[in-house]
């Protein structure tokens, strides 16, 4: 074969490859998109339940037509039900509100591109799977149910008429992030924001600028552009601060970015953020971001250097009174308006990333934020696509709220098995990934391993050892008996010189409900739940180092594996408020606590 034709070859499979890999993952999403030139795509998408899942071999994507008389197809989005987009499938059609399976969702936009532009598909999150086709070809897929992700469509969107098809499929996995088990109700479907976004043809894809680990006043990041243009002029504009840094992206579009300044810093009390104007050549974005350092200091969590106590809350991300994902700012405002009221200064998004409005709400308001990673009880460590994807799933979480200052904890599990093969090696490995991202934040894990026998806790768990703080779930007085008086409670703890955070406490009580005598665990009653904080609070002047105490959880909230037909009613009813937004006795005990701390 002549050199030329050989080159032909190697070419065209380097193409083939590129366009494989292209289509099959999604790319990791550029950020800010709220400083870009976007077309919303939220609105009603016509769908087609698929139970069975006969869509995939009918090709549903391909929209077929009957050509002859005697043809005919078993689907159509003619005349096919809608659905909201953002927002949950579960809430929005009774025959779906258990349902874990596939939902395909249709949408046709106009678009006429210019040259010299590149456009972008953008999903705020899908739950749990996305299968995304354009025009019938199918341009990439995503797993994971909680962060964003997109895909260059530039050379395939059409002038005129062009259609979306995703195939969403909210089934879980044995080796999926969260795997098979979990205590929330599974939402299904394209459940944020959905946008074209329009760039020139070098964009600024990523930057960090926060202030550099154990810095108060210097700033230590870079820029990332993503196009041919790689070698740019770049300049950061603070106004407020007089600030201009001006520098070059090298060959790789990267530029390095440190400068200094007596900033206001960022804190609950002072939730001060600054318009910083990242500009380049060809794109400029900007963004409203506050500056603070984290760091834990021996056994202390240190905020801009002052030692701070964590009065923190678990939220799911639900609309409590619609029982629906939450997905809105208005939702947002509910739920970190709430949060405030009982005195917080972090808030626990648990189990899982959720939405962007949470995230620059809470930041708005000077609450500190806990992100977490879908890393759920039994998760398959061991299982080769698992550590991957729980990559994938950490870059997904930083590259969007890397710029957030009030994201101050990043949490990498909740309540896994020790005992789970590979369980120990993947999350040092996570650990380690994720401060090698980001070393600006802490990190950490939460356990539900200690041992608690004759009124004393062990906390064993060498995971530990990884973590900035150590974080502990423990139900005493609710799924565990007490063993002896609360305030008489001792400790072990395997790292004694690191800082311990009560991740989860409380139990369960129907608002309203009261049953005498009021020491029956059977009756979900308030004066029971208000017995476990009384005693939970005791209990804190025992432990050692203790950073902050966060309940299980804000509000009742839908799970269907809690089934007791009079006093849950597919709700875990652990809330501090009802479903409803009635306050229980124990919110006005945790009020109290919050208030003298
Ligand atoms: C666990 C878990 C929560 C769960 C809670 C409960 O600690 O982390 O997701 O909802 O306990 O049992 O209510």
């Amino acid at each position: 074969m002549n050199k030329n034709k050989r080159t032909k070859e190697w070419v065209l499979a380097l193409l083939f490859i590129f366009h494989i890999a292209e289509i099959v993952s999604a790319q990791t999403a550029m950020i800010n998109i709220q400083s870009r030139n976007l077309t919303s795509l939220n609105g009603e998408w016509s769908v087609i339940i698929d139970p069975t899942g006969s869509g995939q071999w009918q090709q549903v994507w391909l929209e077929k037509k009957p050509q002859k008389k005697t043809d005919f197809f078993e689907y159509s989005f003619q005349g096919a039900p809608v659905l909201k987009v953002p927002g949950d499938f579960n809430s929005q059609l009774c025959e779906l509100t258990y349902y874990e399976g596939t939902v395909w969702y249709k949408k046709e936009f106009n678009y006429t591109i210019q040259t010299g532009r590149r456009l972008f598909l953008h999903f705020g999150a899908i739950n749990y799977s996305a299968d995304v086709y354009l025009n019938g070809e199918k341009i990439g897929s995503h797993e994971g149910g909680f962060t964003p992700f997109q895909f260059e469509i530039t050379g395939k969107v059409k002038a005129g008429s062009n259609a979306i098809v995703v195939k969403v499929n909210n089934m879980r996995h044995k080796n999926g992030l969260p795997g098979l088990g979990y205590d929330w109700l599974n939402y299904g479907g394209m459940t944020r924001d959905v946008h074209l976004i329009e760039t020139g043809n070098t964009y600024i894809e990523d930057y960090s600028i926060q202030l550099k680990k154990g810095s108060l006043n210097t700033v230590l990041g870079w820029v990332r552009l993503n196009g041919m243009r790689s070698a740019q002029n770049i300049r950061i504009k603070i106004p407020e601060l007089k600030i201009l840094y001006k520098a070059r992206t090298d060959n790789e579009g990267v530029a390095k970015v440190e400068f200094s300044s007596a900033f206001e810093l960022w804190s609950p009390e002072s939730p001060k953020r600054y318009m910083v104007i990242i500009e380049t050549e060809t794109d400029t974005v900007v963004d409203n971001i506050g500056f603070r350092s984290i760091e834990v200091k021996g056994s202390k969590v240190l905020l801009n250097g002052k030692q701070i106590f964590l009065k923190a809350v678990n939220i799911h991300e639900e609309n409590p009174n619609k029982g629906t994902r939450a997905f809105s700012k208005e939702d947002a405002v509910l739920l970190l308006n709430t949060a405030k009221e009982l005195g917080c200064n972090l808030v626990r998004l648990a189990h899982y990333p959720h939405n962007e409005h949470m995230v620059k709400e809470a930041e708005k308001m000077g609450l500190m934020v806990w992100s977490e990673m879908p890393v759920y009880q039994h998760i398959e460590f061991a299982d080769s696509s698992v550590v991957p994807k729980m990559e994938i799933m950490l870059q997904e979480m930083i590259r969007r709220d890397r710029n957030r200052c009030a994201v101050t904890i990043w949490s990498l599990s909740n309540e896994t098995y020790p005992g789970t093969p590979g369980r120990n090696k993947a999350l040092a490995e996570l650990t380690k990934k994720c401060k090698a991202i980001d070393s600006a934040r802490l990190t950490t894990h939460v356990i539900n391993t200690q041992r608690y026998e004759n009124n004393s806790f062990d906390v064993w768990d060498t995971l530990h050892r990884h973590a900035d703080i150590i974080s502990i779930n423990e139900y005493i007085g609710w799924y565990i008996p007490w063993q002896g008086l609360p305030a008489a409670a001792k400790w072990k703890l395997v790292c004694p010189e690191k800082p311990v955070f009560i991740a989860e406490f409380g139990g369960e009580a129907l608002y309203g409900n009261r049953h005498e005598p009021p020491d029956e665990a059977a009756y979900w009653t308030e004066d029971y739940q208000a017995k476990i904080y009384t005693d939970q609070i005791e209990m804190f002047n025992t432990i050692p180092n203790l950073c902050g105490v966060c309940p299980w959880l804000l509000f009742d909230y839908r799970s269907l594996g809690r089934m007791h037909p009079v006093y849950q009613k597919g709700y875990n009813r652990k809330g501090l408020l009802s479903d409803k937004g009635d306050k229980k006795k124990a919110w006005y005990i945790m009020k109290a606590y919050y208030k003298g701390k």
